[in-house]
């Protein structure tokens, strides 16, 4: 039976968080201190959860963080991932296996990764500029590294390569146009993703928002976006520019949310299944590990999950409650 929640969406989509730990400080994630750790779990603890997850109708696994080539494991956790195989009616298809990571470690782990059994790789890059790079990550000399990650991610057939840039106004609203062309320039997807009430530091208002309509605006000054179709599930909508060269996503869940077409729930690095980003608690799937539970047992856990699965974010309405974590520990 194919897993699907209370209001019949298919849950296919998979995100788990192998460490909350994070190099990077970026303003509208953490603060700029250390803060808390949740910590992590052997791969072998966040491996049979996939596997069971697989097992129920989970098609595609985007391993997150904090930050998760910081994990040591995390190509052979790639590999032993890439020979599960989907249930699919016995016809048992691999599974599209995608990593968010921050960049500054990719240069070296791209080819190892793609070897692995790694399908495509999001790269978080918030400016292009090295200066306003280091301000925005709050670590000094990131930018090249990450450029470099980048650009071994596409050599190494880490494709199609995403490029997320969270906008925030008074940071780096005036880079939709420079991203534009970088899109253009290094043939990566570059998607802006509006701000959301999860950062650590809770900067969050409605001004700080960059909105879909004006990331529109701006772009428009240097050439025209036309929209192209996106898969229902899709976080993203996308365009490409008026001749074809460079693809642009928008992901707008504050001006245009998407939560009526969520296929997603998330394992965070200490074992809890959260589902939604802006849950206010979580699921301890761990628990169940440790007390001995079989995979049936768990497999039970985890419908009796997904029906608890929020039917959407009330970001910016007067009943919002911030969720009981922050990306940190969550993972994107
Ligand atoms: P692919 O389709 O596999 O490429 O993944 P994706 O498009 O979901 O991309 P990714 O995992 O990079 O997510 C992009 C960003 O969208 C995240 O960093 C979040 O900022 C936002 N996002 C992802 N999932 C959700 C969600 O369930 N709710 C909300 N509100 N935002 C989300
Ligand atoms: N709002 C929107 N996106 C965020 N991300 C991190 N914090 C936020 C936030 N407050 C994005 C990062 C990264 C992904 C893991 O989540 O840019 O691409």
């Amino acid at each position: 039976m194919p897993l699907t929640d209370k209001f019949g969406r298919p849950i296919t989509d998979l995100r788990i968080s192998i460490t909350d730990r994070c190099n990077y400080k970026c303003v509208y994630c953490r603060t700029g201190n250390e803060g808390a750790l949740y910590g992590d779990l052997p791969f072998d603890d966040y491996f049979r959860m996939a596997r069971v997850l697989v097992g129920m109708g989970v098609t595609k696994i985007r391993l997150t963080g904090g930050e998760p080539l910081l994990r040591k494991g995390v190509i052979d956790f790639v590999r032993e991932l890439a020979k599960l195989r989907t249930p699919n009616n016995g016809h048992g298809d691999p599974l599209d296996i995608a990593l968010t990571t921050n960049g500054h470690l990719l240069a070296d782990l791209a080819q190892p990764l793609k070897t692995a059994g790694l399908s495509r790789v999001t790269v978080s890059m918030d400016a292009v500029d090295p200066d306003r790079f280091a301000r925005i990550t709050r670590v000094p000399n990131g930018y090249d590294h990450v450029l470099a990650g980048i650009r071994a991610a596409r050599r190494g057939g880490l494709w199609p390569l995403k490029v997320n840039c969270v906008l925030m106004r008074g940071f780096n609203e005036d880079q939709v146009v420079p991203f534009g062309k970088f899109a253009r320039e290094e043939g990566v997807t570059v998607r802006f993703i509006e701000f959301m009430p999860l950062e650590e530091d809770r900067t969050w208002s409605p001004n700080t928002v960059v909105t879909l309509d004006e990331i529109l605006t701006r772009m428009a000054e240097y050439r025209p976006l036309v929209e192209i179709p996106h898969a229902r599930s899709e976080t993203a909508r996308r365009y490409c520019f008026d001749d074809g060269v460079g693809e642009i996503g928008i992901i707008a869940p504050v001006s245009h949310p998407f939560c009526g077409h969520c296929s997603r729930i998330r394992i965070t690095s200490d074992g809890k299944i959260r589902t939604c980003l802006f849950s206010v608690w979580d699921h301890d799937l761990h628990a169940q590990m440790r007390r001995g539970a079989t995979d049936q047992e768990l497999e039970d856990f985890i419908r009796g999950v997904i029906q608890k699965k929020e039917e959407r974010h009330h970001i910016g309405e007067p009943d919002f409650v911030p969720a009981s974590r922050t990306m940190v520990h969550i993972g994107g």
